[in-house]
């Protein structure tokens, strides 16, 4: 359907038609960064999954490759679910990854490359005796997904974390192995929380408190902070917590009780699920990869016979500024498709007013932006209540405060018919304190009705001497939106039906009644991504 072909992203993953979600198993292996994906061959919808595979030199141009693991056994039958890779100290690669099985139980297997010098790593071999590990007593057949990247303990062993749930407490089970074959569950938990519910795709990595690298998985020490994060199956948001994690007893505690995993930070304030990180050996870097669902209806997602496509990786830091956060940053490797580049700068924004940015085609673009605000104005704001502002429940980007909202229109229309607004919202408490939202406004996104509206966002922390900036990688049906350098970051699928091809254009706006604003800018267009199957395999 050639309607809907606008839709279809440039240069973010996809395959070449169906269903797709969680990646599965990311690594670098001889050359080629590795991506498997659940992947149901036969339809556009959730389903029989199993595991889809592709490569690439970059991150960015992808090879598909033939389907890495069938649901042929009876212990995944039902499905060849989620699993994560681990390189082991000669080099080979195991996987571990679950099964339904037959009975529809949740079951950990294992499997390897069949043969360990093929870069592709084309062919999987599934270990004879599987499941190596079934649901232990008191947790519930269906509550058992997931596992870890392996990290190694200070004993020697190799160590795996599971999700599950107790009751409605979200739980990280712990494993010891040696073998990836025998495993001894630990006594404790690494983590719980309650309320949270059933905890899927449980990730576990260090973070360095003074390095500008990643860390590999089983690096810990003074310096190392760890991270868990947890993908709510209730809420389907992936939130993490940073702390500080005990070897001896595979414990992990959060640094801020308060901004725990599942009631504190998210890695995205949009639609984004069932994240993993891996850590690239090759840029000595940590990797994000989040799985980007739709947001229009099912029906439209059978008619336009695929759904679903993976973010662009992300690079991960521990924010050393705020001591709180982690910084996400779209991988250097897209830098790769930038095009054409036009600058702006210092573009007065007057209070209440909207500015055409003039470029060519706007449907496929790298944005930079860089707000300053007058001090003054923000001195002279009187401080109101306004301290309850939640970006979700606000009027969105039509709604005038003093201090915002302000920032751009992206994927909108000549007229403003369709428009999506990435902004921030500063409020003033009664107390003085300035408080900055970044939020995503989808509820002009598009005339059709069959589409997500909400309007997505958070809090962003603001140092002191900072400017607000804004990244925004713009590809067809798709905003990722990355907020002071990375500290919140909003993905936004918006379906647009008049700001697409040529109609689609940029704007910067501020609605902000008390406040000019001056956006300097720079705007790239973007090249398609090479993403075809590996010829002649
Ligand atoms: C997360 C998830 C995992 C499961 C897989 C099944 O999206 O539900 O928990 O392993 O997807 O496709």
């Amino acid at each position: 359907n050639s309607m809907l072909s606008w839709q279809r992203t440039a240069f973010h993953f996809q395959p070449e038609k169906n269903w797709m979600n969680d990646p599965n198993g990311p690594l670098f292996y001889k050359g080629w960064y590795h991506l498997f994906y659940q992947y149901n061959p036969n339809a556009a919808v959730w389903g029989h999954i199993v595991w889809g595979h592709a490569v690439s030199k970059d991150l960015i141009h992808w090879l598909h490759l033939p389907l890495a693991m069938a649901a042929d056994q009876w212990y995944d039958k039902n499905g060849v679910w989620t699993g994560s890779a681990t390189i082991l100290h000669d080099g080979k690669i195991v996987m571990l990854y679950t099964g339904s099985t037959t009975e529809g139980v949740q079951v950990q297997n294992l499997a390897y490359p069949a043969d360990q010098y093929d870069p592709l790593l084309v062919h999987w071999v599934k270990y004879p005796r599987n499941p190596v590990l079934v649901p232990p007593p008191g947790i519930g057949p269906n509550d058992f997904r997931d596992p870890t990247t392996a990290w190694l303990t200070s004993e020697g062993k190799w160590r795996i974390t599971i999700g599950s749930k107790i009751n409605k407490t979200g739980i990280a089970l712990v494993y010891d192995t040696k073998d990836f074959i025998n495993y001894e569950m630990l006594d404790g938990l690494l983590h719980a929380v309650p309320g949270t519910g059933m905890w899927e795709c449980v990730d576990f990595f260090p973070v360095s408190e003074t390095e500008n690298n990643g860390l590999e998985t089983s690096i810990n020490g003074p310096g190392v902070k760890h991270v868990v994060k947890a993908s709510l199956d209730d809420d389907r948001h992936d939130y993490y917590a940073i702390g500080t994690y005990n070897d001896r007893n595979g414990t992990w505690i959060p640094d801020r009780p308060n901004i725990d995993v599942g009631i504190g930070l998210r890695y995205d304030y949009g639609i984004y699920y069932a994240a993993k990180t891996f850590y690239d050996q090759n840029k000595k870097r940590r990797v994000l990869w989040g799985w980007i669902g739709e947001s229009d209806s099912e029906a439209a997602d059978v008619k336009k016979g695929w759904a679903s496509v993976q973010s662009i990786p992300r690079m991960i830091l521990f924010d050393k500024k705020t001591g709180t956060h982690l910084l996400q940053w779209p991988v250097e490797e897209i830098d790769s498709l930038r095009l054409k580049g036009k600058e702006f700068n210092q573009v007065r924004i007057q209070a209440g007013s909207v500015v055409p940015l003039d470029i060519d085609s706007a449907t496929q673009l790298d944005i930079i932006a860089e707000f300053k605000i007058d001090s003054d104005a923000l001195e002279k704001a009187t401080g109101s209540s306004d301290a309850s502002f939640d970006c979700a429940t606000s009027g969105g980007a039509a709604e005038r405060g003093a201090l915002g909202p302000f920032g751009l229109l992206v994927l909108a229309d000549e007229r403003l018919r369709e428009q999506t607004p990435v902004y921030f919202y500063m409020t003033k408490g009664s107390n003085g304190n300035l408080k900055t939202f970044f939020c995503n406004d989808q509820s002009r996104s598009s005339k059709a009705s069959d589409v997500d509206k909400h309007i997505y966002g958070s809090l962003v922390p603001v140092l002191r001497g900072e400017n607000l900036s804004i990244r925004i990688l713009v590809d067809h049906s798709i905003i990722e939106s990355f907020g002071q350098g990375g500290r919140t970051v909003i993905t936004s699928r918006v379906y647009p039906t008049k700001a697409i091809y040529g109609a689609a254009k940029v704007f910067l706006f501020n609605n902000a009644t008390e406040l000019n604003v001056t956006a300097s800018l720079k705007i790239w267009q973007m090249n398609s991504a090479f993403i075809q199957p590996y010829p002649n395999l």
